[in-house]
C-alpha cells in the first residue's frame, strides 16, 4: 500500500461549510424569469392541468400573483396572452388593447421596478395556431415580420421593458430591432429566442397558451433536435442582428448547446426551462417518485452550471422559497 500514489478529491467534501466554500455555481431569486399567462375574462385563475401549480390568470385576478413574484424578490416576469377571439393574421397580437398589452399596462402601472418581458409571436393569436402568417399551407416569413414588428412596438407601447421574440422566423431580429428604433425605442432590449427547437416539451405550454398548431407543425420554422452546428449558425444570425439576449429552449436536452453558446458569445444567455420538462418533475414528484424540491434544484443548478445567465422557469416561485429555506 505504502507506494500508491493518488488524490484525495474527498478532502473538499468532508463537511457542508467546506462544500460550500468550494462550489463553484450558486443560483439566486436573481436569475429567475418567471412565465405567466394572462386570460380574457373575468373572476378567472384557472390550474392548468398539465402543470400543478400553474395558473391562467384574468386582468382582476393577477395581482395576487405578482404580488408574489415581487414579495420574493424575482426581478422579471414573461407575459404571455391567452386572447379569447383570434382570426388568420393574429390581429389580438399587435392591438392596442391586447390582453398582454393590458396586462403589461395594469403590471408597470403597481410595480414599475419589476422587469415585464413579452413575448413576441402570435401563435397564440392566429386561429390555425401558427408562428406566422399562413399562405398555401405556408407559414411565410416575410409577411409575418411585419406583423411580428408590430406587435413589438405595440409591446413596448404598453410598458414592455423587454422584448423576446420567439416565432423563429428569420430576420425577426432585424425587422423587430428596425421597428423599434424607428419607434424611438432604441433602448429597449430584444431577448432573442435564439435556438429553439421544435421539441415535444412544449405540450403543457400548448394548453395554457391554446396555442397548438391546428394543422401540421412546427418544424419548418423551429429546429430540428439533432442540430448542434446548425444552432451556431442560428445564434451568429440574432447576434449580427442586434440580440442583446440569447436564448436556448427547450433547456434540459439542450444543454450542450447552451454550453457551445456561452463559449462562443459574450452576450447574457438564457435557458427557458420549458413546460414539459416542469410537467415531468411535477408528476413524478407527485408520484412520490422523486424528491421535488431536490430534483428541481439540481436541474436549474446543471442549467446555471451549462452556462445560463438567466433561466425561465415555472419552478422560479418555489425555487426561490427553498433558497431561502437552506440559506
Ligand atoms: C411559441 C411558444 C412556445 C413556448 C413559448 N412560446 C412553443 C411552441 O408552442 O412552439 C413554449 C414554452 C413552454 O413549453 O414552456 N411561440
Ligand atoms: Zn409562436
Amino acid at each position: 500500500m505504502s507506494e500508491l500514489h493518488f488524490d484525495r478529491h474527498r478532502r473538499l467534501r468532508k463537511n457542508p461549510t467546506l462544500r460550500r466554500m468550494v462550489r463553484e455555481t450558486t443560483l439566486s431569486a436573481d436569475d429567475f424569469i418567471y412565465p405567466v399567462f394572462a386570460v380574457e375574462g373575468e373572476e378567472i385563475k384557472k390550474e392548468i392541468p398539465s402543470m400543478p401549480g400553474v395558473f391562467q390568470f384574468s386582468l382582476d385576478r393577477l395581482g395576487d400573483e405578482i404580488a408574489e413574484v415581487v414579495e420574493l424578490g424575482i426581478p422579471s416576469i414573461m407575459i404571455f396572452g391567452v386572447p379569447s377571439e383570434k382570426d388568420a393574421v393574429g390581429t389580438g397580437a399587435y392591438h392596442t388593447h391586447g390582453i398582454v398589452q393590458e396586462a403589461t399596462r395594469l403590471v408597470k402601472a403597481k410595480y414599475p421596478e419589476l422587469m415585464v418581458i413579452a413575448d413576441t409571436c402570435l401563435c397564440e393569436y392566429t386561429d390555425h395556431g401558427h408562428c406566422g402568417v399562413v399562405r398555401d399551407g405556408d407559414v411565410v416569413n416575410d409577411e409575418s415580420l411585419e406583423l411580428l414588428a408590430k406587435t413589438a412596438v405595440s409591446q413596448v407601447e404598453a410598458g414592455a421593458d423587454i422584448i423576446a421574440p420567439s416565432n423563429m422566423m428569420d430576420g425577426f431580429v432585424a425587422a423587430i430591432r428596425q421597428a423599434l428604433d424607428q419607434a424611438g425605442y432604441q433602448d429597449i432590449p430584444i431577448m432573442s429566442y435564439a435556438v429553439k427547437y421544435a421539441s415535444a416539451f412544449y405540450g403543457p405550454f400548448r394548453d395554457a397558451a391554446d396555442s397548438t398548431p391546428q394543422f401540421g407543425d412546427r418544424k419548418t420554422y423551429q429546429m430540428d433536435p439533432a442540430n448542434r452546428l446548425e444552432a451556431l449558425r442560428e445564434a451568429e444570425s440574432d447576434v449580427q442582428e442586434g440580440a442583446d439576449f440569447l436564448m436556448v429552449k427547450p433547456g434540459l436536452s439542450y444543454l450542450d448547446i447552451l454550453r457551445d453558446l456561452k463559449n462562443t458569445y459574450d452576450l447574457p444567455l438564457v435557458t427557458y426551462n420549458v413546460s414539459g420538462e416542469y410537467a415531468m418533475v411535477k408528476a413524478a414528484s407527485q408520484n412520490g417518485w422523486i424528491d421535488e424540491k431536490a430534483t428541481v434544484l439540481e436541474l436549474l443548478i446543471s442549467m446555471k452550471r451549462a452556462g445560463s445567465d438567466l433561466i425561465l422557469t415555472y419552478h422560479a416561485k418555489d425555487a426561490v422559497k427553498w433558497l431561502k429555506e437552506d440559506a
